[in-house]
């Protein structure tokens, strides 16, 4: 009896523990959905989260200042707060920065001066070249990229060197700054006459080879007035086309709360104030040449250089 019941008891117990696993194993499978669906919103949950980071981390907040397609025959000015840069430097009435800002325009230059100075650069530049992607001609000193180096074109290739510029594209090269120093003086109210051409007064030829040397970086931020102290108003006049003649290679003013571009279009002519009002810096080339003057101009006349002439 003590036997049976024993056994009864067990069978009924056995029977118990059956349910007890089958419900738990059926709770499992629940949990596992249940968990399974947990886990996949909390990995859509976070990589949503970490997506929104990174595009509000990384993605800039860009905004087209002037496209390549317009075309501004009146400067388009934007103005901005002065930084406190000029203060520590000496002031110079009718030219130090009182008002700040960038313009472009594109009435300046036209289409077929940028072609005769672009064609200059080349035949320049095909002197030399770095063995990095960004390369230079400053007629002023006569520097020129060559490999890892610079040298002196008017030394180095003095018995060449009226077969590569003629009197012409020192006479275009020295109207042209005439004139956007003009431009500049108006926009920004000053005095044309107390504005000096200062150095480095360049040429670039800007492609998608990689760099060699820290010369070759020109996309890092930067302030011209903090990297060359002279510089009071610094222009750009682009010869080659955004999109056209090279991808990437945007003129980006870095804003605290947005990436402002300008694209470059030949004959345009953009300029600014050099102070920390205009963090900047140019985006990487892609494709294709980019080819630019930046030509600088600063307050005092111990930093004025003259105008490039044929030796
Ligand atoms: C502007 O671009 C830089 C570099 O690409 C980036 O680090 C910065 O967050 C951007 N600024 C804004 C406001 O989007
Ligand atoms: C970029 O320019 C350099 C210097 O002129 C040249 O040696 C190189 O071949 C060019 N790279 C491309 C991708 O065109």
């Amino acid at each position: 009896m003590a036997v049976q019941r024993r056994g009864n008891v067990k069978n009924s117990d056995s029977k118990a523990i059956e349910k007890k696993i089958k419900r738990a194993n059926a709770q499992r499978q629940t949990f596992t959905w249940r968990g399974f669906i947990i886990v996949l919103l909390l990995l859509t949950g976070s990589s949503a989260v970490v997506i929104w980071l990174y595009m509000s981390l990384s993605d800039d907040v860009t905004e087209t200042l002037v496209s390549r397609r317009e075309v501004l025959t009146e400067p388009r000015l934007f103005l901005v707060q002065c930084s406190e840069d000029y203060e520590n430097y000496k002031q110079f009435p009718g030219c130090t920065p009182k008002k700040c800002g960038r313009a472009v325009i594109d009435s300046v230059v036209t289409k077929e001066e940028a072609q005769a100075l672009r064609r200059l650069a080349e035949r320049g530049l095909s002197l030399g070249g770095s063995d990095g992607g960004a390369s230079i001609l400053d007629l002023h000193s006569g520097a020129l990229s060559m490999g890892k180096k610079f040298v002196n074109i008017y030394r180095y290739f003095s018995d060449q060197i009226r077969e590569v510029f003629t009197e012409e594209d020192f006479t275009l090269y020295r109207d042209v700054r005439g004139r956007i120093q003009r431009v500049i003086a108006e926009t920004f109210g000053l005095d044309s006459s107390q504005m000096y051409l200062t150095k480095p007064t360049f040429f670039s030829h800007i492609n998608s080879t990689s760099a060699k040397t820290t010369h070759d970086e020109y996309w890092h931020p930067h302030i011209d007035k903090v990297t060359y102290g002279s510089f009071d108003y610094t222009s750009l006049l682009y010869l080659t086309d955004y999109g056209v003649d090279f991808g990437g290679g945007r003129f980006i003013f870095m804003d605290p709360n947005s990436n402002r571009t300008v694209e470059p279009r030949a004959g345009r002519v953009s300029f600014f104030s050099s102070g920390s009002e205009n963090l900047h810096r140019v985006e990487k080339v892609v494709w294709g040449t980019r080819y630019a003057i930046t030509v600088s101009f600063t307050c005092d006349p111990d930093h004025a250089i003259a105008d490039p002439t044929l030796p």
